[in-house]
């Protein structure tokens, strides 16, 4: 009945072969994935220019935050790679003062409100600082660092599988996964929001967690018990798991049921598979400047006042048809092999015994 509250790091089963060729297709209407693509050529061909583009989005990153003291007093970590070169390392002759460029690999997305519409409860202000600041570094970060990659011109879902290599994260592993983790948060919140969901979602909580109650008490345990920074989530778990890259946090759990689980840092349900519903950004930065350190109060008013359960109704609705068609390509992959086998199967043949007694007489 009650779903399991997961707070162990993920463990890396190792070994680091074929992660990048087992990802699974974009689930049919899944997930909100997060449109990145472009033409192979399109691509290819900007490479130049948008390397040289996002060094001078970097450093113009890197200038603004040296600007902004509450950065380091919120405890965001320096989240650009080191590889890239610096002004010095360049030489003299190479040193040009560029404008920030705006276009990237990858865009900014904003939250689906204007940036004030969830106030009182959060601030425009600590929107813009959380959102403008903190998302856009990540995103900065992230294209710099996936630039001539394999990860590059990658679907931001298959990404952060990707790039988190079976427990052994590559460096765009925490840019990929943030940038998803928030674009899902925004999406997760309303103005007006709150109240209690309805039709199947609720139809499930009341079978999974005994009551709507309880799993929201579940779901605030586990924002307040996360240790340092991460994040809270209502997922989905399906029929299998297939990833590979970490062991199955609720392995005793039956599948097709609703679970509530809390992860560290930038780690999400889609490393094991499952379908994310609902995401609270447990991360100081979150909620610092509307509530300083009491992350009770903003989890409350986030459950309370924000949460967008029809946006949940959605994604779970996506999420059971998404295992359904699993299930089915799954049974006709039981079926080619049934078939498969049979088919190779040598022919038995019985030769007559010496010692057949119908013989002997
Ligand atoms: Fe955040």
């Amino acid at each position: 009945m009650a779903a399991a509250s997961v707070g162990a790091p993920l463990l890396g089963l190792g070994g680091a072969e074929a992660t990048l060729s087992r990802l699974r297709p974009p689930p049919p209407g899944g997930h909100e994935s997060i449109p990145l693509r472009r033409s192979a050529a399109a691509v290819a061909a900007s490479i130049p220019r948008r390397r040289e583009s996002l060094r001078s989005a970097e450093r113009a990153s890197v200038a603004s935050s040296r600007k902004t003291p509450t950065r380091a007093m919120l405890g965001f970590p320096s989240l650009c790679p080191t590889s890239l070169p610096s002004r010095q390392s360049r030489g003299r002759n190479n040193v040009r003062r560029r404008a920030p460029v705006a276009a990237a690999l990858l865009e900014l997305k904003p939250p689906p409100y204007p940036l004030d519409a969830l106030e009182p409860h959060l601030s425009r202000e600590a929107v813009e600082h959380h959102w403008g600041r903190h998302q856009r570094s990540h995103v900065d970060c992230l294209n710099a660092a996936i630039a001539g990659t394999q990860l590059e011109g990658m679907e931001l879902e298959d990404m952060v599988v990707a790039a988190y290599n079976k427990g052994d994260p590559h460096p765009p592993f925490v840019h990929a996964a943030q940038i998803w983790n928030h674009d899902f948060f925004w999406q997760s919140m309303k103005p007006g929001g709150g109240g209690e969901p309805s039709g199947r979602l609720m139809e499930l909580i009341e079978r999974d967690f005994g009551s709507y109650e309880r799993m929201i008490k579940e779901l605030k345990h586990a924002a307040l018990t996360q240790f340092g920074s991460g994040w809270a989530w209502l997922a989905y778990k399906a029929n299998r798991l297939e990833v590979g890259n970490a062991v199955n946090p609720c392995p005793s759990e039956k599948d097709n049921k609703l679970v509530v689980a809390k992860t560290p840092n930038a780690v999400n349900p889609l490393l094991w598979d499952y379908s994310p519903l609902l995401a609270i950004d447990v991360w100081e930065h979150a909620y610092y400047l509307d509530y300083e350190n009491r992350r009770a109060d903003y989890v409350s008013t986030f459950l309370d006042k924000l949460v967008s359960w029809e946006v949940v109704s959605s994604r779970l609705e996506n999420a059971i048809n998404r295992a359904t068609e699993r299930a089915k390509v799954d049974e006709k992959r039981r079926q080619d092999d049934d078939v498969e086998a049979t088919s190779r199967k040598p022919v038995e043949m019985y030769l007559d015994s010496d010692n057949d007694d119908s013989e002997t007489e």
